[in-house]
Order: structure tokens, then sequence, then C-alpha cells
């Protein structure tokens, strides 16, 4: 008799956070910034992480991006657990997988707009594919005619569009962004939003935006509430 084949499980969550906790430790300090979260995220939603300055929003969004790692629970990102990988699977995730976007842009000052764009392409040449696409998506975030100008000669929204336009370029499959309007107008917040949504929705990616301004929020938006190191709020969460 024949064994019937093995249907592997569909992975429908990008996200799945169990009892994840997160200590800080500075000197004998200890800051208890997360305190037992448990929350999902569907693959191709887009998600809010929300709640006052310091309940641990950046902790949570850190750890998804193996940036850090939590001090107890577990994360599976796209069916795979982050704390089971090796340095090198890490660093291969974060690598190809995330993209970030900081509050701060982080862009390189002695680089063109295109050049920062290619950043992430950099240590292993930069095709010429790669320069058209960076191109493309500069232009398709209205940037068409400051691929060249340095980071000094743009706007705070213009630079940030640059660094979603880095973090885009790869095509990860999660997107991480925290407080990504924190240092912009409203109108620069909504536009910025507006083209992340679309161009993330185009490529499949998941996001996980933080933020501490509930507005830009949509109906169809997965939100996950934090308020003092737990989630108050989440889809599946506790
Ligand atoms: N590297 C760190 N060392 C020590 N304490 C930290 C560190 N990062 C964050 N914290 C503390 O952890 C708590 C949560 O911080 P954070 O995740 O940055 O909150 P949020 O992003 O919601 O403002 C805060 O009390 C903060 O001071
Ligand atoms: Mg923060």
């Amino acid at each position: 008799m024949r064994t019937p084949p093995v249907v592997p499980l569909k992975v429908v969550c990008m996200i799945d956070v169990k009892n994840v906790t997160k200590v800080h430790r500075r000197g004998s300090l200890e800051v208890q910034a997360l305190r037992g979260v448990t929350c999902q995220i569907p693959t191709g939603s887009f998600a809010f992480i929300l709640g006052p300055s310091g309940s641990g929003k950046s902790t949570l969004l850190y750890l998804l991006g193996a940036l850090d790692e939590p001090s107890a629970g577990t994360i599976e990102v796209n069916g795979r657990c982050l704390g089971a990988m090796t340095t090198r699977e890490r660093d291969q995730f974060r690598r190809e997988e995330a993209g970030f976007i900081f509050q701060s842009f982080n862009l390189l000052s002695n680089l063109s707009a295109i050049d920062n764009v290619l950043v992430p392409f950099l240590p292993r040449g930069v095709s010429s594919a790669q320069r058209n696409e960076a191109a493309k998506l500069l232009e398709r975030l209205g940037l068409g005619d400051r691929a060249h100008h340095r980071p000094n000669q743009l706007s705070g929204g213009e630079q940030q569009r640059v660094a979603i336009a880095r973090a885009l370029l790869k095509k990860p499959k999660l997107v991480l962004a925290d407080e990504p309007t924190g240092e912009l107008d409203s109108e620069n917040s909504a536009a910025i939003l507006a083209a992340l949504r679309s161009l993330c929705r185009e490529q499949g990616s998941t996001v996980v935006v933080v933020t501490h301004e509930p507005e830009h929020i949509q109906p169809t938006d997965c939100v996950i509430r934090i308020r003092d190191g737990r989630a108050i709020e989440c889809p599946a969460g506790g």
C-alpha cells in the first residue's frame, strides 16, 4: 500500500510571535521592554504596531527583523523560527528577506540618491539591470529628477522616499518600518505611507509599521496595540 503524499501546510501567517519577552540590560540596569507578547501578522497584510512612546514597539520590530534576540519566547517569520537559525542564516534573512526603514533615513551623505538605493547591492557589485530597477523605483516615488542629488540636497520627505526605495529594491518578503514618518509633516506622512502601501501590495511584501499616530490606519489593516510591553489588542493575540 502506498502512503499518501505529504501535503505541506500553506503558510498564511508571515509573523507568528509567541510569549515573547525582552529584557534590555545596560550595565546593572534591567528594563523589561516586552512582557509576554503573542501576536500574528497575516502574509501580505499592512500591519501597524501602535502604542505610546516607551511601550516596546521598536523592541518588537527589531526582534521581528532578527536585529536583536528575545529573552524568551519564539518568533516565526514565514514559517521559520528565527531563534533556530544559524548566524549565517540570520544574516541572509536580514540581507535578502527583510527591508528596513528607520525614522532617521540613515542615508550615506557622500552618495547620490540612486547610489544610496543601491547600497545593499554594492558589496557584490551592481548590475545595470539593478541600476535600472533603482531608477524606476525612484521614478515611482516621484524622485525621477532627484536621482543624482545628495541627501543634503533633498527634503526630509524625499530622503525617506530614497530610504524606502533602498528597502524595497530587493523585493523583500517583509518590510519593517520604525516610525517612518516621525520626522515628517502630515501631508508628507500620508503620501509616503500611500506610496509604501501601493509598492508593497504590488511586490506582495508584508509590511509592519511602528507608529504612535493612529491616523494612517485603514480598516483592512492589521493592528497590534502595545502598552507597557504587552499586546493589548491584536489578531490571534494575548
Ligand atoms: N538598548 C536598550 N537598552 C536599555 N533599555 C532599552 C533599550 N532599548 C529600549 N529600552 C527601553 O525599553 C523600553 C521600550 O523601548 P522601545 O521598544 O524603544 O519603545 P517604543 O519604541 O515603543 O518607544 C523603554 O523603557 C526603553 O527605554
Ligand atoms: Mg521606538
